[in-house]
This record gives structure tokens, C-alpha cells and sequence, in this order.
């Protein structure tokens, strides 16, 4: 699905706080199939526009369609329909504790099972060959039923990454998915990423902490700032200056560069 962002605005609303905003008049457009990476300090609103894609966070300001849709103007239930249709992978997976790695997995593909199904899921876990297949692409099918508190954080991230693979949606969200890997993992990991998005002709929009990974790896890279997008470029046109003016007063976050 096409993605359009007019103009948007957003704003935690906190009691008793100035309700500053975390993203302004944010415009962009992304076609199908397209890869983007997001960089920018910590802040700089990356998360939050993950939130405003996903359709999870609603905008204060501005329009939003997702494949023609906007996710605000159709009723509650057509919203979650719509969710459903893309994966959102944020930093920390939120895996229930005691649950095993397979049910982890196999609940990606909650959207296509019917109620019953998705009930038998909890105890009989489905697609566990799925799972496995999946898992051994991050070195983890040995994990397929170990419980999801017994890993370790850079497990416990590669677990989320595996989610996002067993989930059949078209559009990947995926926030800041190598932060608890090592150099050798992360470069595993995202290229399992790429390539699975590209066989699948998923559209993928990951925000990353390593500049070197965005530039390398992503055709389009969007720089966020303050709340804005400073610069949406290209790879190939990225420099050094780009980065230092992203990265300005924040310089000790630009660990590969
Ligand atoms: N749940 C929240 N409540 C209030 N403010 C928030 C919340 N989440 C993020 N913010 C604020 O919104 C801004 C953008 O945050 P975020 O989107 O998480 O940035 P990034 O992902 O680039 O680090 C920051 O100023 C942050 O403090
Ligand atoms: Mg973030």
C-alpha cells in the first residue's frame, strides 16, 4: 500500500506537562515496495512516525492514507482491519513472559486465524515448521521452545525480527531493530530483513541508530530532526555534511561515522 502523510502534527498529551510536539508538519510519500531508513538523534520523533504509519498513534494535525485509506475516518472496527494488513515491530517486543518462542511466532499470523483457531494457537502452537525455518535464519531455531523470558535481550530482538518475517503483511514498521545486537548479528539480521522484503515485494520503513547500515543498505534515507524531516535523500547523495548538521549537538550517537 501507498503511504501519504500530509502536514502531519503530533503531540503527547501529559498531565500537568506543556504538550510538546513530536512530530510538525511532517509530509511524505512512500510507494509501494519501497525500502526507507529514518535516522536522527534520540527525540528527533522516529518512533513516533512509526506510530503515525502504523496508525497506532492518532495525528493532532494533518491527513494520513494508507493505500488510499485514511485509517481515522473509517469506524474502530475497519481501523483494526486495516492494522492487521501491516506488521509494526517496536525496539522492545512486547512478548508476554512464560510464553514460548514458537507462540510468539506463530501469533504473527493471528490476522488470517479465526477465533478458534487463534484460542488453540495458545496451546497447540500452529506453523511451528514456520516458526523454525524462520528462527534458524537469525541462528535461533534452537530457542523454537524455550520461553520468551529465559532469552537474552539481543534473543529476545532477533525474536521480534523472526515475528516480523512470520507476519504475511505488506508493510513493515520496524523501530530500531539492531540496538541489543553486535555488529556481526546486526549485519545478519538486517539482511535477512532486506531480503525477505524484497522477495516478498514488502514495503519496509526502519528507523536505525547506525548511519552506516541506512546509507548501505537503503535506497532512501530520511533524516528527522526536532520533530522534522531535515533531509529525505537518496543513499547515494548523503554526506558527510548531512550528517554532521543531523547529528549536530548530538555528536556522541553517531557511533559509526
Ligand atoms: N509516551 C510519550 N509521552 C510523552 N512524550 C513522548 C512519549 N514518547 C515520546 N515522547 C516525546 O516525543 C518526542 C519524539 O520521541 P520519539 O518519537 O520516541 O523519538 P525517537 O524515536 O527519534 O527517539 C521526544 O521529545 C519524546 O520525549
Ligand atoms: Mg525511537
Amino acid at each position: 500500500m501507498d503511504i501519504d502523510l500530509n502536514r502531519i502534527t503530533a503531540q503527547y498529551v501529559a498531565w500537568g506537562q506543556d504538550h510538546a510536539f513530536a512530530l510538525r508538519e511532517i509530509s511524505l510519500k512512500v510507494r509501494f515496495g519501497e525500502h526507507i531508513a529514518m535516522i536522527g538523534p534520540s527525540g528527533s520523533g522516529k518512533t513516533t512516525l512509526l506510530q503515525i504509519i502504523a496508525a497506532a498513534m492518532r495525528p493532532s494535525n494533518g491527513s494520513i492514507t494508507l493505500g488510499g485509506i485514511n485509517p481515522w475516518s473509517i469506524s474502530a472496527h475497519a481501523r483494526l482491519k486495516l492494522r492487521q494488513s501491516l506488521f509494526y515491530a517496536p525496539q522492545i517486543p512486547p512478548l508476554p513472559p512464560r510464553q514460548r518462542v514458537v507462540t510468539a511466532l506463530s501469533a504473527s499470523r493471528l490476522p488470517e486465524m479465526g477465533i478458534g483457531q487463534s484460542l488453540f494457537n495458545l496451546v497447540y502452537p500452529q506453523y511451528t515448521k514456520d516458526a523454525f525455518h524462520t528462527l534458524a535464519r537469525f541462528d535461533l531455531s534452537e530457542k523454537l521452545w524455550s520461553r520468551v523470558d529465559r532469552l537474552s535481550g539481543g534473543e529476545r530482538q532477533r525474536v521480534g525480527l523472526a515475528k516480523t518475517l512470520m507476519s504475511h503483511a505488506k508493510l513493515w514498521l520496524v523501530d530500531e531493530p539492531l540496538s541489543a545486537l553486535d555488529p556481526k548479528r546486526s549485519r545478519q539480521a538486517i539482511q535477512v530483513l532486506i531480503e525477505e522484503a524484497r522477495r516478498r515485494g514488502v514495503t519496509l520503513v526502519m528507523t536505525l541508530h547506525q548511519v552506516d547500515v541506512a546509507t548501505r543498505d537503503f535506497p532512501r534515507v530520511i533524516g528527522m530532526q526536532g520533530g522534522e524531516i531535515q533531509f529525505d535523500l537518496p543513499s547515494t547523495e548523503i554526506n558527510d555534511d548531512h550528517l554532521r548538521r543531523l547529528y549536530a549537538q548530538n555528536e556522541h550517537e553517531i557511533s559509526h561515522f
